[in-house]
């Protein structure tokens, strides 16, 4: 079987602390061998094997990391809010209720719009790194829309969320009980065979914590796995309903309670945070060491959508956490990579360890830490996916 060797890599990020003894396992002239799309042998450049290699990468000294997860994105939406986005930075506050304002321009997109547009965006996003991306439904909201966003999301990635408790429609406002039977019945069912999570957006002037939980375990009994937008606007029992039916992670968690910071570090729950929807919503920036002091599992996330975060980069994201929330430029690699994995289950991506699979790129600069030192930056020289270059 022939053998791709990327050598001379100056910083390599492997996230496996069994390399240094810390999170992001660095080896400093390191060089890896790409089997079968995986990971198959990790070291220095000088010990690399050199038997059965066909095909050599160069990395010229560069750092190189594990491509991007992210975890959070809703990508399957037409039109923009580029309006409400300036009217915002002129004084207006970011409410749920603009949600509805992309879902009347997406019942009227075709499929193929829908698609063309999902495709752009991920493309954007490989530009700046990311090799695994989750994408949400959303913004159909009624049981045709939404079975046929999560078909269009599965055209992009395997990583589909239901998302149809995104906020009520206009049509059911008188009657918000009656959407949450819709979204528990035929809703749920015509979503089951594009959709791998259920997510509900447990908010302010979205689902309250009963319909949240109702909702989450009508999606669990019909077997898709929860996650959770929780505590985004205001303080809520959100992160206590995503552990109690263990969420892979819940996100946003601007506003945390102590308790809420305790029940998360006895779990098997990510705490995924979104900077950049803070920054685009002109709201207070979680500070994140309260969350590593304690032990909780962090996941970095670009929440790409069109109103509350219109941004598939994921070194702007980390740039954000690294200035805004506190985080150590290592930690904020770590949350975008192997927490990000973590924040879907996955242990395949997120990470490349023995047996990982060969998805990583090669920065323009010796170290990951000039993605927060320089902002704003292109610094993402060549993107890999499954061993084969896709930038
Ligand atoms: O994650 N919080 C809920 N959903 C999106 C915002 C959606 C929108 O404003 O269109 C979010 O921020
Ligand atoms: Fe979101």
């Amino acid at each position: 079987m022939p053998h791709t060797l990327v050598e001379n890599i100056g910083l390599l990020v492997t996230n496996d602390s069994a390399q240094d003894g810390t999170a992001l396992g660095l080896i400093h002239d390191a060089a890896f061998l790409v089997e079968n799309e995986k990971v198959i042998w990790v070291g220095s450049s000088a010990s690399a094997p050199r038997k059965d290699v066909s095909n050599t990468i160069d990395a010229q000294g560069r750092c190189v990391i594990p491509g991007f997860v992210d975890s959070h994105s809703h990508l399957v939406f037409a039109g923009d809010r580029s309006a409400e986005f300036s009217a915002r930075m002129q004084g207006d506050s970011y409410s749920a209720g603009g949600i509805n304002s992309t879902v009347e321009l997406t019942r009227q997109a075709s499929n193929g719009d829908l698609l063309r547009s999902a495709r752009r965006l991920v493309a954007e996003a490989i530009t700046s790194g990311t090799t695994t991306i989750e994408c949400k439904s959303g913004y159909g909201l009624t049981v045709d829309d939404e079975a046929r966003s999560l078909a269009v999301a599965k055209q992009i990635t395997s990583e589909t969320t239901f998302l149809g408790a995104h906020v009520v429609p206009k049509e059911f406002k008188s009657d918000p009980e009656g959407y949450v039977d819709l979204v528990c019945g035929p809703m749920l069912d015509a979503a089951l065979p594009n959709a791998k999570w259920v997510d509900v957006f447990c908010d302010k002037g979205a689902f309250s914590s009963d319909q949240a939980r109702k909702i989450l375990k009508a999606g669990i009994a019909k077997g898709l796995l929860p996650r959770l937008h929780a505590n985004q606007l205001e303080p809520g029992d959100g992160v206590q309903i995503g552990v109690e039916l263990d969420a892979a992670s819940v996100d946003h968690v601007s506003h945390l309670s102590d308790r809420d910071i305790a029940t998360l570090a006895g779990s098997n729950t990510v705490a995924t945070l979104l900077p950049a929807a803070e920054f685009s919503t002109r709201s207070h920036y979680l500070d994140a060491r309260r969350l590593f002091e304690a032990g909780v599992v962090v996941g970095l996330a670009s929440d790409c959508n069109p109103g509350s975060s219109y941004t598939t980069n994921m070194p702007f994201v980390i740039a954000l956490a690294v200035r805004e929330m506190h985080f150590s430029p290592e930690q904020a690699i770590w949350s975008a990579t192997a927490g990000g994995a973590q924040a879907l289950r996955r242990s395949d991506v997120g990470h490349l360890g023995l047996g990982a699979s060969a998805d990583f790129s090669i920065l323009s600069t010796s170290s990951y830490i000039h993605l927060a030192y320089r902002p704003g930056v292109p610094l993402i020289d060549e993107v890999w996916r499954h061993g084969t270059r896709i930038k």
